[in-house]
């Protein structure tokens, strides 16, 4: 199967796996529309796909590989959410839809991104085909990755990081830190599952902090070259909100040539694999072409 071919078929089973989930809770009507609302208004699946083309890779078919692909999936929605929000980036577009407080307001929005983050570690808390040090150990680097040490650390260094100058050093830190935590926990997560070794996880871990970096460059240069269209969510919008960014920091060619490096570094961390991880050098190839 080839990437396109994989993706065809998993985002629909994704998407199953995340609604069977949310309806399977016992909570306000209103709340469980909100957290649907955004999970189904689509969005590539870039981190559950990771995670199952990680376990392709190593040949591995898990029972339970679609509740973390889709807790990993709900914890990045919520982030978008609150991401959204007027107190951080004030977006009313997102997915091609009024993003979540257009539609239910700043509190139910707000909620709702607590209760998607809050379930997710209970989804893998409850996998019925993990030994229970492997759920501690999914547990505890979802909690690092997607927390203060992970994506909400550098959500507030991006925030600072408004109306001032950061250095490279420093904005790479805020890259790695707000997008590159969680696509890594993603890749991570997979391996986990798949009882991956201690340097297969090393050369994963290297793989998956290149292909972070790369990813929010690329969604950087998007954010100048794209269209609100293309995108699904407002266009030109670091520029107004006087983000750092790769561009605004290297200008447009430049940060080209950063997003490049970062792929190419990716890709060669992926040589020290045993086989030939044609799904995992798709997906970098996607990740620099997609216009999206
Ligand atoms: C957007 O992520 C936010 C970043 C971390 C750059 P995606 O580009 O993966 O958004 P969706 O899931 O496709 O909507
Ligand atoms: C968001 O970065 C990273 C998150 C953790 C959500 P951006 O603010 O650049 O993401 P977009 O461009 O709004 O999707
Ligand atoms: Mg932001
Ligand atoms: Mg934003
Ligand atoms: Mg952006």
């Amino acid at each position: 199967m080839n990437l396109s071919q994989f993706r065809k078929h998993y985002e629909p089973l994704i998407q199953k796996e995340m609604t069977a989930l949310i309806d399977s809770l016992a909570v306000p009507q209103s709340l469980k529309e909100a957290m649907n609302y955004s999970l189904q208004a689509g969005g590539k699946r870039i981190r559950p796909i990771l995670l199952l083309a990680v376990l392709e890779e190593f040949g591995i078919q898990h029972p339970d590989a679609l509740k973390v692909a889709a807790a990993i999936e709900m914890i990045h929605t919520y982030s978008l959410i609150h991401d959204d929000l007027p107190s951080m980036d004030d977006d009313d577009l997102r997915r091609g839809m009024p993003t979540n407080h257009v539609v239910y307001g700043e509190a139910l929005a707000i909620l709702a991104g607590d209760a998607l983050l809050t379930y997710s570690f209970g989804i893998v808390a409850r996998l019925e085909h993990v030994s229970s040090d492997d759920k501690i150990r999914l547990i505890d680097l979802m909690s690092v990755s997607s927390g203060a040490e992970g994506m909400v650390g550098g959500q507030v260094l991006d925030i600072e990081g408004e109306e001032k100058k950061l250095t490279l050093e420093e904005l790479e830190q805020v890259h790695r830190l707000k997008t590159g935590a969680l696509l890594t926990y993603s890749i991570l997560a997979g391996a986990i599952l798949a009882q991956a070794a201690a340097e297969e996880i090393m050369a994963l871990s290297r793989f998956g902090e290149h292909l972070g970096l790369a990813f929010q460059i690329q969604d950087d240069i998007l954010d100048v070259t794209g269209t609100s269209e293309e995108l699904g969510k407002t266009a030109g919008k670091d520029e107004t909100s006087e983000k750092s960014t790769y561009p605004s920091l290297l200008t447009l060619p430049k940060a080209k040539e950063k997003l490049e490096f970062h792929a190419t570094e990716a890709l060669s961390a992926l040589n020290s694999l045993n086989g030939e991880p044609a799904l995992l050098r798709e997906l970098t190839e996607l990740i620099v072409q997609r216009k999206n």
